[in-house]
């Protein structure tokens, strides 16, 4: 993992930068109190079965003034529970790990995060939403069946936001 870090450094033309990569959970990155400027994260929360944990630790790490920036995967309407439990069990928790978009604001301004902004709000084309059911491939996750992806199509979003910690210390 830290090799292909690396790739995409130097891919990125950042070689020479002061760029220290490890390897860590989202719900406990071992990093110090007020450590971070901004804390980023593309893709991957939705992933995560507790995610107030993940913004918690955030919230902990970024130091006063610091700020989110944030890409995740969330629903816009509610999900029938026995249709989501499917999800989780053949999509890898893209879809089965997302929750309702204002439940997920909810949470991230309940850890204490201010200014929240959601700054763009995708939802996801019939095509990124099967495409999103074999990801990382369909071997690793069956693709669920094309009924119960009619059934959720227009109710899945990709959104990204920003969030400032005014935290005092
Ligand atoms: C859909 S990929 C996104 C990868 C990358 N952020 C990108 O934009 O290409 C999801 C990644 O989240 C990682 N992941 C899942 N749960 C995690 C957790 N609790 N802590 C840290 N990473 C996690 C997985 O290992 C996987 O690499």
């Amino acid at each position: 993992m830290i090799e292909r870090a690396k790739q995409a450094v130097a891919e990125a033309g950042l070689k020479d930068r002061d760029i220290e990569l490890r390897v860590a959970d989202m719900e406990n990155s071992e990093l110090p109190n007020n450590f971070a400027d901004v804390v980023t994260s593309n893709c991957v929360i939705n992933l995560c079965p507790d995610k107030e944990k993940i913004y918690e630790e955030a919230f902990r790490i970024l130091r006063p003034g610091g700020r989110l920036a944030i890409s995740d995967i969330v629903s816009t309407e509610n999900i029938d529970s026995q249709l989501k439990e499917r999800f989780q069990s053949t999509w890898a928790g893209c879809l089965g790990g997302a929750i309702l978009e204002e439940d997920y604001v909810h949470m991230v301004t309940r850890v204490g995060f201010d200014e929240l902004q959601i700054v763009a709000r995708h939802t996801l084309t019939p095509n990124e939403l099967a495409a999103m059911a074999c990801c990382p491939g369909d071997t690793f996750t069956p693709p669920p069946s094309a009924e119960d992806r009619l059934l959720v199509e227009s109710k899945v979003a990709s959104i990204k936001f920003t969030a400032v910690n005014k935290k005092k210390t």
